[in-house]
């Protein structure tokens, strides 16, 4: 196969950032992709629908002119968001989802959930009224290896979330081992997961095999590579529970070349291109239009896009360096070869 043309793509987990960062993070998304959920870990957090109103008024203001991508919003879970929230947000329109970070769990975290316990009230509204909750599944407990974070987080909290709100939505995100793949397989049609390119493409030796590699550093880390298998596998499935979440989180070159580096990959300078070379080596191509730009929307209960992409079979070397805002990042795989250009590269 040379060519393959596809359903334009979304992403249904990304982060834009806010000021400066706006303008280079908007235009790399808005190359290939139709829409994104833009995550709410701003600094301070979106937690309410008139925040996220003034986020998205900005998102729209930094699109390349002629560019009709779409943000979706999703709000920032907190020990003191309120039902009459979600309500608010649900009719609002633009407001997707409600995303759940264990306090401390990752980047812009410290104000998210401190027990689940205490979000019983607006989980009831969101199963009530189909609002999907988007979670972070690692525990934060320091007694818990990094590598079993999100596994115990399944066996600790989501199994007994799950029995307690059996139709809620949930998007268990960015999942990085196999147990979180079997969690969501012998789960009901309600339980969905995105996948990142970086959890598909890579495992923790790339992250510490023969020196430290701070580029490769996100959170849920890097998981050895029968776990990235498992992964590949559920992603080329056809299974409609998996679909796309790039989780490109931007971060300077400094901040992650640091004694304590910042974790997030971004990925929004090649994305469909990253997840074509995966489904390629999988001999898989024609199960890549399912997850990257159907079953997401339907998921979410939105509409398929109208619009496609054409990806070619042309091999094409990654940039070094991204911009970010008035500073410079280093891009997933930056350097590297990959197999398939998107048509709007050849421009
Ligand atoms: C994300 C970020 O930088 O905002 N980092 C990451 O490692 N994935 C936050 C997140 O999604 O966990
Ligand atoms: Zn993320």
């Amino acid at each position: 196969m040379q060519t393959l043309t596809i359903t334009r793509p979304d992403d249904w987990h990304l982060h834009l950032r806010d000021g400066a960062a706006l303008a280079s993070t908007v235009s790399d998304v808005s190359v290939n992709f139709a829409r994104g959920m833009v995550m709410p870990n701003l600094s301070p957090p979106i937690v309410n629908t008139a925040q996220a109103q003034v986020y998205r008024e900005k998102i729209l203001a930094a699109r390349p002119p002629d560019s009709d991508w779409q943000p979706l919003m999703t709000l920032y879970l907190t020990d003191n968001t309120a039902a009459e929230e979600i309500t608010r947000a649900q009719a609002s329109g633009f407001i997707h989802g409600v995303k759940y970070y264990p306090a401390g769990a990752t980047t812009n975290s410290d104000a998210g959930v401190s027990h689940i316990g205490k979000a019983s009230k607006v989980l009831e509204r969101m199963q009530e009224i189909g609002m999907p909750l988007q979670i972070h599944g690692e525990v934060t407990d320091p007694d818990i290896d990094i590598f079993d974070r999100e596994t115990v987080f399944i066996d600790r909290i989501l199994m007994r979330l799950v029995k307690r709100f059996p139709e809620l939505k949930i998007i268990v995100e960015h999942i990085t081992t196999s147990n979180a793949v079997e969690f969501v397989t012998n789960s009901d049609k309600n339980i969905s997961a995105t996948i990142t390119p970086q959890h598909l493409l890579f495992n923790r030796n790339h992250l510490l095999a023969g020196g430290i590699r701070p580029h490769f550093y996100c959170l849920p880390v890097l998981k050895r590579s029968t776990h990235q298998q498992a992964l590949i596998d559920a992603a080329t499935s056809g299974d409609s529970r998996f679909f796309l979440g790039t989780d490109s989180a931007p971060h300077t070159r400094a901040s992650k070349e640091s004694a304590c580096g910042c974790a997030g990959c971004y990925s929004h300078h090649a994305a469909i291109q990253l997840y074509a070379e995966v489904f390629a080596r999988a001999d898989a191509l024609d199960k890549l239009e399912g997850f990257a730009s159907h079953f997401g929307a339907d998921f979410y209960n939105l509409p398929r896009n109208s619009s496609k992409i054409t990806l070619r079979r042309q091999a094409w070397q990654l940039p070094q360096a991204s911009r970010l805002g008035n500073e410079e990042m280093t891009p997933l795989y930056a350097g590297e070869t990959l197999q398939w250009q998107a048509e709007n590269d050849a421009d």
